[in-house]
């Protein structure tokens, strides 16, 4: 069979900037434990490495991985929107690419001209796009606008002509990253029945996504990609069934037996966890969901100050929060005798972006006298959409993402001469 893609050896780099350092506020001794744990940035990462994978014509792959496992950035390498650092890819044919919003359309043509410019790096001529060119805007449903720079499009609409035009100038190897985040459930229905056309009338598509049941529909092979690499290739419903079962591998719960227990004098560090509200214990969260982190732990000596700190991290090393226990004014006036105790942090809905955390863990004595520290003993994933995005889609930046209030009113002209005036007099 021939192969529509053919990829050896991929593997791309990028160069980190220097991180700053975002701890500060904690005394001395705190600021050495961390700072001497805490990762050192390094200068390289590799998003993709030694990536080889052979797609042949007329197969349908989806892609499947966590957030940052390289699922974009390989996409992005094959339409040729970045180049890899290392190995090659070679596309058989003409090649129809949907990435993220700002890919593939310019700003500042219309949506008509658009059309006709995509149309034409695909190789086709004129007569052939304007043949195509009343089903693209009916598919796409932005006939009024066609004339407007697609930068004043809102990113639904950008999105659905963006599709349109990728999925109707039927190029020989379509590629989809993750187009049914936006959209209404119709468009995306739409946008499903048109990947399937395209796939029934041989072409080759390249589609990543975060839903399962999409994937399982649409795809006749999937890869799953993890840290850039790829762990499992095979049948939709087969890679599907591991991604989910390592999900599971964070299983929300790191426990220990007495013997095994890290410990110091005071304390015996039992079991971490993530619970819902529910009791739940659980190794994902959905991004407005509140969660709480669970201490188990022996006191092997009672000491009315003895308390915790948990810090988050991002999958960057970036210390997102720290909390102590003695945030809670009632902690130091309980007498906490020799015993097992559970201690649960609670973590608010909407707060934290689409990552994978980590948590670390602190104990102390008298006057933050540390006790024990654990690294990194647990994950928990936070899984999106958030809130916070809106109905946007794009590159999204942010160690946190809060949903924060917005207030807009109208004002007429005659109310900014009055504050102008104002302004004039008291200056
Ligand atoms: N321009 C860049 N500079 C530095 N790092 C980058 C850049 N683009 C991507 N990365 C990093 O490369 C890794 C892979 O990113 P990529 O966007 O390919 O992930 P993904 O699998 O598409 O994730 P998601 O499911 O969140 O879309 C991530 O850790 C990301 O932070
Ligand atoms: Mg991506």
């Amino acid at each position: 069979m021939t192969s529509a893609v053919s990829i050896e050896g991929l593997g791309k780099m990028y160069r980190l900037g220097q991180r700053r350092d975002v701890h500060g506020s904690l005394r001395d001794a705190w600021e050495r434990l961390w700072s001497s744990k805490t990762p050192v940035p390094s200068g390289e990462f590799w998003a993709l490495r030694d990536v080889s994978l052979e797609v042949a014509e007329g197969e349908v792959l989806g892609l499947i991985g966590r957030n940052g496992a390289g699922k974009s950035t390989l996409l992005k390498i094959l339409s040729r929107i970045t180049p890899p650092t290392v190995g090659v890819a070679r596309i058989r044919g003409s090649v129809g690419s949907l990435l993220e919003v700002g890919a593939g359309f310019h700003p500042e043509l219309t949506g008509r001209e658009n059309v006709y410019m995509n149309g034409s790096i695909l190789g086709m001529s004129r007569i052939q796009i304007r043949e195509r060119f009343d089903e693209i805007v009916d598919f796409a449903g932005v006939e009024q606008f066609l004339d407007t720079p697609v930068k004043r499009y809102s990113s639904g609409m950008y999105v659905r002509l963006a599709f349109a035009v990728a999925a109707h100038l039927e190029p020989d190897v379509l590629i989809v990253d993750e187009v049914l985040a936006v959209g209404d459930a119709a468009f995306q229905k739409k946008c499903l029945s048109k990947m399937d056309d395209a796939s029934r009338g041989g072409r080759t598509v390249l589609f990543v996504s975060h839903n399962m049941a999409a994937v399982q529909s649409l795809c006749s092979r999937a890869v799953l990609l993890e840290r850039g690499g790829i762990v499992v290739d095979g049948s939709p419903s087969e890679v599907i069934h591991q991604y989910m079962g390592g999900q599971s591998a964070l299983s929300g719960e790191h426990a220990w037996d007495l013997e095994g227990a890290p410990r110091s004098g005071l304390i015996a560090l039992r079991a971490v966890r993530v619970r819902l509200g529910s009791g739940a214990v659980v190794g994902a969260v959905a991004c407005s969901e509140a969660f709480g982190v669970e201490l188990e732990f022996d006191i092997l000596q009672s000491d009315p100050r003895i308390g915790m700190t948990i810090v988050l991290r991002n999958s960057e090393g970036v210390p997102v929060f720290t909390s102590l226990s003695s945030a809670d004014p009632e902690w130091p006036l309980v007498s906490r005798p020799v015993g097992l105790y559970r201690s649960t942090c609670w973590v608010c809905g909407n707060l934290l972006a689409e990552e994978t955390y980590s948590i670390s863990v602190v104990f102390w004595s008298d006057n933050y006298q540390l006790s024990l520290s654990e690294q990194d003993v647990l994950s928990v994933s936070v899984e999106g959409p958030c809130r916070a995005r809106g109905d946007y889609m794009g590159r999204f930046d942010g160690v946190v993402a809060p949903v924060l209030s917005w207030a807009t009113s109208a004002h007429t002209i005659d109310d900014r001469c009055v504050s102008g005036e104002d302004t004039a007099t008291q200056g």
